[in-house]
């Protein structure tokens, strides 16, 4: 006989995100920071909804425009309730009250400041619920406890978590540390949380204090343990930078492991979204910003910037180029040192060697782009786009001043400055026709020494 499949057991997240972060010195919220091109709320929005939030409560600062974007952005159809007062993690919490009235099976409590759970640690975190417990805290052994709150524990049951502040020295002692993330059962959440005062030491709300409550209804506590690493929070840009650096070496591993080379990995910055397909081969010192998709078989040389650009298959380029504001390269276009794209579409096989701008254009398969081209695609005012037909051969050192278009096969003469669309397979000359003085330098080089002579050589 098979059993019946049980049902997904449902998920509450609660994010607070109500801190202004002072510590940051920054005109912006503090979880608006960013961290591989994502706000530090997008990266615990993102963890939160990959481990199964079907509903998303934030609270926040009242009244932040920006911050309630942020949400809108990450995690459509989240509901944001301010904290005025900053009263405790217990009391921001409970600013979400409606979500905890209509409860679903389990609830997460995140904090916005702290981006480096992820959605496997939230997983972890909430699975206890299911095996009965009505509380599960995430917990850390440190070394050096101070500023942390204690889990104090007899056996393997534990019976609280005192706050610093409230410790006696032999609490103080203790090294198992709150990470400050907690998961309930949505059944006791309400019961618990509108049950916490705030007699202590901060007169604040405190969240962990629900873990004594629990503890006295006869309740499971169950301690989920956590990399002290991954549980720490933001609160300056020295512990940005560390985060910074914790989430770049996730994304270059994991970068690695779907089967890219990242020849020197720790100068290689990526972003939370960049792709890198198989046999991918990143030379040092390469920047991804967000929006980057790179093909198999590309190779990106030293020294490139890249952001919203795609690259089809086996496309080459670098060292030293940029590429951004949709940049988009087709299967085996090539480009070398010195160039930028900006909003450019090169067809398959495209190439542009070296020290050339094209900016605003269309660039057919094939077609080859001469050393020192620039699509002059900007006149002060307006943008104009420049097309270049399949298989043309643009000189070098050649000025397309844009709106204009050159035709499939056409020929463009260095040094042109091409006004005029080009049809195709004719080729343009825009430059002073050659002029040649046989024996001219000579006898100018004759002139000049006899005058150097009547100078008595000077
Ligand atoms: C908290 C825990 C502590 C734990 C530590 C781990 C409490 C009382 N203490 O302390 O046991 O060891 O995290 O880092 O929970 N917030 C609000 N509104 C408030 C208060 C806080 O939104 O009124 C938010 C903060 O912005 C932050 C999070 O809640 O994101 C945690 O608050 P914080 O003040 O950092 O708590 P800690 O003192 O670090
Ligand atoms: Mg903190």
């Amino acid at each position: 006989m098979t059993s019946p499949a049980t049902p997904p057991r449902s998920l509450t997240a609660i994010v607070l995100a109500a801190g202004k972060g002072t510590r940051m010195r920054s005109d912006l919220p503090k979880v608006l920071h960013r961290i591989a091109g994502r706000t530090m709320l997008g990266h615990v929005l993102a963890a939160v909804q990959a481990a199964g939030a079907g509903r998303i409560a934030v609270v926040a600062e009242p009244g932040r425009e920006d911050v309630a974007a942020e949400i809108a952005r990450e995690a459509p159809g989240a509901q944001v309730f301010p904290q005025a007062e900053r009263l405790g993690t217990a009391h921001a919490v409970l600013a979400a009250r409606a979500v905890l009235e209509t409860p679903d099976d389990d609830v997460v409590i995140a904090f916005g400041d702290t981006p480096l759970i992820s959605a496997e640690t939230f997983l972890r975190l909430r699975a206890p619920l299911a095996d009965g417990a009505a509380v599960a805290v995430l917990a850390f052994e440190s070394p050096v406890p101070t500023g942390y709150g204690r889990v104090l524990t007899e056996g393997s049951r534990v019976l609280a978590i005192r706050e610093e502040k409230d410790a006696s020295p032999a609490e103080r002692a203790v090294t198992l540390c709150n990470a400050g993330l907690m998961a309930l059962s949505g059944q006791h959440a309400l019961k618990l949380l509108s049950r916490i005062g705030n007699d202590n030491a901060a007169g604040e709300y405190y969240l962990p204090d629900a873990v004594a409550l629990a503890v006295a209804e006869g309740l499971t506590i169950t301690v989920v343990p956590v990399d002290e690493a991954e549980a720490q929070g933001v609160n300056d840009r020295v512990q940005l930078s560390i985060a910074e650096a914790a989430i770049q070496a996730r994304l270059r591993r994991s970068a690695m492991l779907g089967g890219a080379t990242l020849v020197a990995p720790e100068t290689v910055f990526l972003s939370h979204d960049t792709i890198l397909g198989r046999d991918v081969v990143v030379e040092p010192h390469v920047v991804f910003g967000p929006g980057v998709r790179v093909a198999d078989g590309c190779t990106v040389r030293a020294f490139a910037h890249l952001t919203d650009t795609v690259l089809e298959a086996r496309v080459r380029i670098g060292p030293f180029v940029r590429l951004r504001g949709h940049a988009v390269l087709e299967t085996g276009a090539e480009l070398g040192n010195f160039v930028e794209l900006k909003n450019a579409h090169m067809g398959p096989g495209a190439k542009a060697a070296h020290l050339t701008y094209l900016g605003d254009a269309e660039i057919g398969a094939k077609a080859n782009i001469g050393a020192g081209t620039i699509t002059c695609n900007y006149d002060g005012v307006l943008k104009h786009r420049t097309n270049i037909g399949a298989g043309a051969f643009i000189g070098s050192n050649s000025a397309l001043v844009a709106p204009v278009t050159v035709g499939e096969g056409a020929y463009v003469a260095s040094g042109s400055v091409i006004t005029d669309d080009v049809p195709a397979d004719a080729m343009a000359v825009a430059r002073g026709r050659q002029a040649v003085k046989p024996g001219w330098a000579k006898l100018k080089r004759a002139a000049l020494l006899a005058e150097k002579a009547l100078r008595g050589g000077r």
